[in-house]
């Protein structure tokens, strides 16, 4: 019997518990041995749980006990978590997570920490919830230089953006609904902001070079300035608006970005709609290939955590290789990088955008007789900033880029 610990009993905590007993006979059966939930850490008692004599509030009592091999950290945070996964590492238990900032933050030094107490440190959920994606890059993908990755890796903001779509509702009000509904967090910045998906595409970029991305350094941009307007700018370009978060080769250098951008209906992330998630990957001989599924969630997040203790269950005394390096992966700057936009301007200042942006496209709708929709080719962006600015006060409302 392996004994297994769960550190954190919230959503995805209890679901791995929930995960394990309701399919135990198959869980048992892929391990190769039985797993058995020996503790839940927490600061809170939970009276009347099925398991509440498992709670235990001080986690020494884990660390201490031999028998216990696996431990699931699905606590969130940099804090206790790190202090925590690195306490486990050290005593060779290992160690599954969704937890996404841990990973982003210290993922190479805790896979070397790993490495060296011969165990795992194994983290499916972290990204794309229950999707299965870093498992197939880590291990199915291996014949691949992986040259893009594209995903839809927030379920908050895609929610939000396909709501504004059909309904041609505002941000605002769609994100307030979100929040009564449970859909979106009282605190929504992480997602809006982009963070949230930032972080997700700096494990996927890690994991595509094979070096460390930093989140800090990867350009990102939220969905806050998207307006109903731009939607129906959009919808009359037979186009959709999506949060994406995009990893390519640029030379010898990588571009990582976080920011809404206009997609085709051709685009193969176009009809990812609603809290799902996406993942797009693209390999020099396989060319290319998608992963669609629940991001997020209490089942399907906790499914990808358990899939990782299956793992480690059947590699204990053996090391999974992952390939992420503490060498920082050197990036492209976002001011080189080539990208087509999509800005909206007043009538007055239709001529000088034409002007500006030479061969740009433009758009007028019956319904906004005031303004236009301006369509560039492909330009840098330092030099679109530039020109943009140059418009002042005829500009109305953001720039999106368009794919
Ligand atoms: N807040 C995240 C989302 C949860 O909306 O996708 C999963 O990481």
């Amino acid at each position: 019997m392996i004994q297994v610990a769960v550190l954190g009993y919230g959503t995805v905590g209890s679901g791995v518990v929930e995960v394990i007993e309701k399919n135990k006979e198959m869980v048992n059966k892929k391990a190769g041995e039985e797993l058995n939930v020996k503790y839940i850490l927490d600061l809170r008692d939970f009276p009347g749980d099925p398991y509440e004599d498992k709670v235990v509030h001080d986690f020494t009592r884990i660390l201490e006990d031999d028998e216990v091999k696996i431990v699931c950290e699905t606590m969130g945070g940099v804090g206790a978590a790190y202090r925590f996964t690195q306490q486990a590492l050290s005593a060779g238990k290992s160690v599954c997570t969704s937890n996404k900032e841990l990973v982003a933050a210290h993922g190479p030094e805790l896979l070397a920490l790993a490495k060296a107490n011969t165990c795992n440190y194994l983290f499916e959920a972290s990204v794309g919830g229950g999707i299965p994606i870093i498992r197939p890059l880590n291990y199915s993908l291996t014949a691949e230089r992986i040259e893009e990755i594209a995903g839809i890796l927030n379920g908050t903001t895609n929610y939000i953006l396909s709501k504004m779509e059909k309904e041609g509702a505002d941000f605002d009000s769609v994100l307030k609904e979100a929040q009564e509904k449970g859909y979106a967090e009282r605190n929504p910045e992480a997602d809006v902001e982009g963070y949230d998906a930032c972080r997700k595409i700096a494990i996927l970029s890690s994991l595509m070079t094979g070096k460390n991305v930093d989140y800090q350094k990867i350009y990102t941009e939220g969905i806050t300035r998207i307006t109903a307007e731009d939607f129906s700018y959009a919808k009359a370009m037979g186009r959709s608006i999506k949060l994406l978060a995009v990893s390519r080769e640029a030379g010898e250098r990588t571009l990582a970005m976080v920011a809404p951008c206009m997609i085709s209906r051709e685009h193969p992330l176009y009809m990812v709609n609603g809290v799902f998630n996406a993942v797009f990957v693209k390999g020099n001989m396989l060319g290319d290939s998608m992963y669609y599924g629940r991001g997020a969630g209490k089942l399907p997040t906790a499914s990808a955590v358990v899939s990782d203790v299956i793992d480690c269950a059947r590699h204990q005394g053996k090391v999974i290789m992952c390939f992420w390096d503490e060498e920082d992966a050197p990036l492209q700057g976002i001011d080189d990088t080539e990208s087509r936009f999509f800005f909206r301007v007043r009538k007055d200042g239709e001529e000088k955008a034409k002007e500006l942006f030479a061969g740009a496209e433009c758009i007028s709708l019956p319904e906004m007789p005031e303004e236009c929709g301006v369509v560039t080719g492909k330009i840098k962006e330092k030099d679109f900033a530039a020109r943009y600015e140059q418009l002042g006060n005829a500009r109305v409302g953001t720039r999106i880029r368009v794919d």
